[in-house]
């Protein structure tokens, strides 16, 4: 079975009838552009082939149920507030909330779950659950939610009823990338700009390396930079960290006269001119030369950003050592997965240098494979 009939079984089994229709919703990677968004800033994600695919119909009874495979007796609720639903039904009663808060009349729906996006591999397996559920119920209810509006309601249900502070990039991914392309975004305007990413034509191959390191403080670690950009911010007397530019740094930094707070804004000011950096490569088919922006990202995010472990460290070293153009950890951070540039030829060979950096330093097994450019949120 694959994964669009396992949701349809799933709804059957839980609900005793079939549903009115199947939406998938993707998981992401993101080339580069780490923690900008919540900056105003530059990010640069493409949508994985693993996603999430929510079997959805109608519900007689008026209210909502989801059931998943992982969690077959359906979570069943009506109209609530932030903190009525918790656990991971959160993520779904967050997204009715949202829509409803915005003024949709969100049609009440019985919902199944089916994913092989990897559960927190730092691959954004929750935006891709609330991509899913969004573009059901608003197909469900033929709700007007233009593709660019949609995002940022996915984003509040994460932040005000899931209670995680995260920024766009997630969500922006699962529902606006295109297969074939990375996704440009601007995380102040919202604009978007489809780029052109076929490596397989250039020979070359993005491998996934999933650290499958365990996840430690996550929340309380992203808090906390997100804090300190915006004391950044606030002490250069700027609206956010976007607003300095490279140019501006040296001074910037002469200006700020704590050196975790001058460290923190160096990572995002120099990342976002990574972004852009990458992004004029990328345009005019220079893409093997993306591969020095992309660890030059990665030393950013271990020595300015402090949110890498041992485990992506190693593994980025292990892939650059293998012959990696570039290597960088990508997503949140403290665990989840590494990219690597690589010619295709050098994908297997590369995985395996990693896989032997770990058992020679006694880390769990890593899990790696070459990803591609899927396509964003949609019926199926
Ligand atoms: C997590 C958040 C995103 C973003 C990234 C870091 O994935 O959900 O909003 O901040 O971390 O780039």
């Amino acid at each position: 079975m694959n994964l669009a009939e396992t949701a349809q079984a799933a709804f059957t089994e839980a609900y005793g009838t079939g549903p009115a229709g199947l939406w998938a919703a993707p998981g992401r990677v993101n080339l580069i552009g780490e923690h900008t968004d919540y900056n105003d800033g530059f990010v640069l994600p493409f949508a994985l082939p693993q996603r999430t695919v929510a079997a959805a119909g109608p519900a007689p009874d008026g209210r909502w149920s989801v059931c998943s495979t992982l969690a077959p007796e359906p979570v069943v609720f009506g109209v609530t507030e932030p903190g009525d639903v918790t656990g991971w039904g959160a993520y779904v009663a967050g997204i009715v909330w949202a829509l409803q808060d915005a003024g949709f009349e969100v049609p009440p729906a019985r919902i199944a779950i089916a994913s092989d996006v990897p559960l927190g591999s730092g691959l954004s397996s929750s935006a891709a659950l609330e991509s899913a559920v969004l573009t059901a119920l608003i197909d469900l209810g033929g709700l007007d939610v233009p593709t660019e509006r949609r995002p940022a309601i996915a984003q509040r249900a994460e932040n005000v009823y899931v209670g995680a502070p995260t920024g766009i990039l997630d969500q922006s991914a699962s529902i606006r990338c295109r297969a074939g392309h990375a996704l440009f975004l601007d995380c102040r305007s919202y604009a978007v700009e489809q780029i052109p990413f076929d490596l397989a034509g250039e020979g070359l191959a993005i491998l996934v390396i999933n650290s499958n390191a365990p996840h430690q403080h996550v929340d309380g670690e992203y808090g906390e930079r997100r804090k300190s950009c915006e004391a950044a911010a606030a002490a250069l007397g700027v609206p956010a960290l976007r607003d300095v530019s490279t140019a501006e740094l040296p001074q910037a930094l002469d200006r700020l006269d704590d050196d975790v707070l001058r460290r923190r804004a160096r990572h995002i000011i120099t990342e976002n001119q990574r972004v852009l950096d990458t992004v004029s490569l990328l345009r005019s088919g220079r893409v093997r030369e993306i591969g020095p922006l992309l660890t030059a990202s990665h030393a950013s995010m271990r020595d300015d950003f402090e949110i890498t472990v041992d485990q992506v460290d190693v593994a980025v070293q292990a892939a650059l050592d293998a012959g990696a153009y570039g290597a960088r950890m990508t997503g949140g951070g403290f665990g989840g997965c590494v990219l690597a540039l690589v010619d295709t030829g050098r994908a297997d060979a590369t995985a395996a240098a990693v896989a032997a950096a770990y058992e020679q330093r006694g880390f769990t097994a890593p899990t790696s494979w070459v990803a591609t450019a899927g396509p964003g949120a949609a019926r199926v």
